[in-house]
């Protein structure tokens, strides 16, 4: 029988990072949904096309082809129309891009039964914003992974720092909030704990101290 994870929480709180080592320890799949929207996002700013024009934007949905694929490593690849993104789509343009498109239904169905065909028959930890309350509700373990304000701002600044880009705590900061906004307040799907997840506070731990908790607590 397969088991699944289901891993929600807001930008920055951690999320990926533990469900690739958990999915590692217990030799599951990991499916990172937030990087299928992102795939989206990043279709549409190369193609000059308004993230905020919702008609635009589901008109040309079938143009656009999201497949999740992994290397011998197990390392996880994106590819948009056959084309390996993985290493385009890290950026805010694109996350910000990800997170608008997010909000539209048209562009939400056809990721959401893409996720659920790929959880099928495997046991996978899948993480993203509505995976317990709606893409897994039956999962057999929900996480609802949180870290404070200023511990994610301060996480996300240090990645963007060794990427090169200027920016500062207080800047990256705004920018989450705006983005945890949109995505706890969109009509469709928003982010939400659901009442039998389990809470997990990353904030001031090293991700090796989150996953042995995990894994001792549940496995
Ligand atoms: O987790 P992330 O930062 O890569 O996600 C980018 C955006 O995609 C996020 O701001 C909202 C959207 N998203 C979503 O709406 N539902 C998911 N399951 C995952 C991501």
């Amino acid at each position: 029988m397969s088991y699944k994870i289901a891993i929600d929480g807001p930008s920055s709180a951690g999320k990926s990072t533990i469900a690739k080592m958990l999915a590692k320890e217990l030799g599951y799949v990991y499916i990172d949904t937030g990087a299928m929207y992102r795939a989206i996002g990043f279709y549409l700013i190369e193609n000059k096309i308004d993230i905020h024009d919702e008609n635009k934007v589901v008109s040309v949905l079938n143009n656009i082809d999201v497949t999740l694929d992994y290397d011998d490593e197990n390392n996880l690849h994106v590819f948009l129309n056959g084309k390996d993104i993985s290493n385009k789509i890290r950026t805010q343009e694109v996350g910000e891009a990800a997170s608008v498109c997010s909000q539209y239904l048209k562009v939400r169905e056809k990721l959401v039964s893409l996720q659920r065909k790929l959880a099928e028959e495997k046991s996978c930890c899948m993480d993203g914003r509505d995976i317990a309350s709606n893409v897994l509700p039956n999962a057999n373990l929900k996480l609802y992974v949180s870290a404070s304000d200023e511990c994610r701002a301060k996480r996300r600044y240090l990645e963007e720092k060794e990427k090169g880009i200027d920016t500062t705590v207080d800047k990256v900061l705004e920018e989450l909030k705006a983005r945890d906004y949109r995505d706890t307040h969109r009509e469709h799907n928003p982010l939400t704990r659901v009442s039998d997840a389990i809470d997990i506070d990353t904030t001031d731990k090293t991700s090796d101290e989150v996953v042995d908790d995990i894994l001792k607590r549940f496995f």
